[in-house]
């Protein structure tokens, strides 16, 4: 797998970024605010992921997915690394990533990565999201915070 930055003439795969985030608008927040990268595997775009700086020092990574037919075979968590390693050489201090209450393989697999949870921030996704979502029979109302120290 290759991971590298969106070209600024390459349309942003939407598709993909909405399988992460229900709402464009948001997704083009982070688009304009952030870096995108792109994951490739014999040339075919697989996965995706956004880099946004948040406060100074700090970086959060946002809207990772991987194309379906390519879940859990390892290529989640590799994005990750490479999202981890990208923060570093850019000297933040601290990544951080935030999830449903209800995504609970994403809890997983990014305490598996390394984050720590460190806060929630409850109701979020009520008050950003005009529908309601529903995963592993639980609403997601509330934002898990998690992040890494790279210092
Ligand atoms: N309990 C414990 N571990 C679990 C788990 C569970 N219920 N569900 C998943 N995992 C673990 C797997 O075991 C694996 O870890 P391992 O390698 O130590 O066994 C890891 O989570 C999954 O790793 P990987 O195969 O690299 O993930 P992936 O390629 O499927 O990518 C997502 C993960 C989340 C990016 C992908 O599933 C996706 O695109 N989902 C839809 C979009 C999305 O929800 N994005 C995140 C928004 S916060």
């Amino acid at each position: 797998m290759d991971i590298r930055l969106l070209h600024p003439s390459e349309t942003p795969p939407y598709e993909l970024l909405l399988l992460a985030d229900p709402s464009r608008r948001i997704i083009d927040e982070y688009l304009e605010r952030g870096e995108c990268f792109l994951a490739e595997e014999n040339s075919m775009i697989i996965g995706v992921y956004v880099l946004l700086p948040t406060r100074p020092e700090t970086i959060e990574l946002v809207n990772i997915t991987v194309v379906e037919t390519y879940q859990g075979k390892g290529f989640g968590k590799k994005m990750i690394f490479h999202a981890i390693e990208q923060a570093r050489s850019k000297a933040y201090k601290t990544i951080e990533v935030g999830t449903g209450n209800s995504s609970l393989p994403q809890l997983a697999l990014y305490q598996k990565c390394g984050f720590r949870m460190t806060g929630v921030d409850s109701g979020f996704f009520i008050r950003h999201y005009e529908e309601e979502i529903w995963e592993n029979g639980i609403q997601c109302r509330d934002m898990v915070r998690l992040e890494m120290d790279l210092s």
